[in-house]
């Protein structure tokens, strides 16, 4: 049978999965050897991680290229994944905040310009809520806009608060909480649900048993 698929974002989010995988008994071990592949088969051969950029988990998993995988809430909402969320790993915990200078008060800008890597989910929020931004997308060190003057504020994912800290910048508005989930194709959940169901069970099991 074709090996299960499964997407993870390198780095930290990667190797926090891979060592709840371990946990049950799927192991990868070529993936710790230095190298610049992109693919591993575990070790009993029924698995086959792929490594993806964190912003891509989604679409990859969405489009069926990869049966499950590993992402933060921050980059399914903003590639707006149509996928089965089905556990919430508890890692990878952070707030969606709205941050710029001390003192900034949002309600002196008509329109509010924030500069974001995620203008989906800041214009989601602001739309919800009746209130008129105009997002610029950054691709990252989205602390620099308001220092420089490109943007008002920012909105970005704050987990120690040190980014900030360090830029002189404050959270003005907190918005929403993420952490990793575990998501699923929705088709190869019907149709490989009998290889990837006790996986997901297990998953749940050890998470729970963390509580
Ligand atoms: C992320 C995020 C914040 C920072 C938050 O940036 O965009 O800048 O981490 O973490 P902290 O609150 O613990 O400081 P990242 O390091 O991923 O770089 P990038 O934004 O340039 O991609
Ligand atoms: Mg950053």
């Amino acid at each position: 049978m074709e090996p299960i698929k499964i997407a993870l974002a390198k780095g930290r989010l990667a190797d926090l999965s891979l060592e709840i995988f371990e946990q049950i008994g799927i192991t990868f071990s070529s993936y710790y050897e230095k190298s610049r592949k992109l693919t591993f088969l575990s070790d009993d051969g029924q698995y086959e991680l792929i490594l993806v950029k964190a912003m891509d988990v989604g679409t990859y998993v969405e489009n069926g290229a990869a049966d499950m995988g590993v992402a933060g809430k921050d980059t399914l909402l903003e590639a707006g994944a149509d996928v089965f969320e089905l556990v919430d790993l508890g890692f990878g915990r952070c707030e969606f905040a709205v941050a710029g200078k001390p003192g900034t008060d949002l309600s002196d800008y008509q329109p509010l310009t924030i500069g974001t890597k995620y203008p989906k989910i800041t214009n989601d929020y602001f739309q919800s809520q009746g209130r008129q931004v105009e997002t610029i997308k950054l691709n990252g060190s989205v602390e620099l806009a308001p220092l420089v003057g490109l943007s008002d504020v920012i909105v970005d994912i704050v987990e120690t608060g040190n980014t900030l800290k360090e830029n002189n910048l404050d959270v003005l508005e907190t918005m929403l909480s993420i952490s990793a989930r575990l998501v699923v194709n929705k088709a190869s959940f019907k149709t490989k649900g009998t290889s990837i169901r006790p996986v997901i069970d297990q998953v749940k099991a050890i998470i729970d048993n963390k509580g």
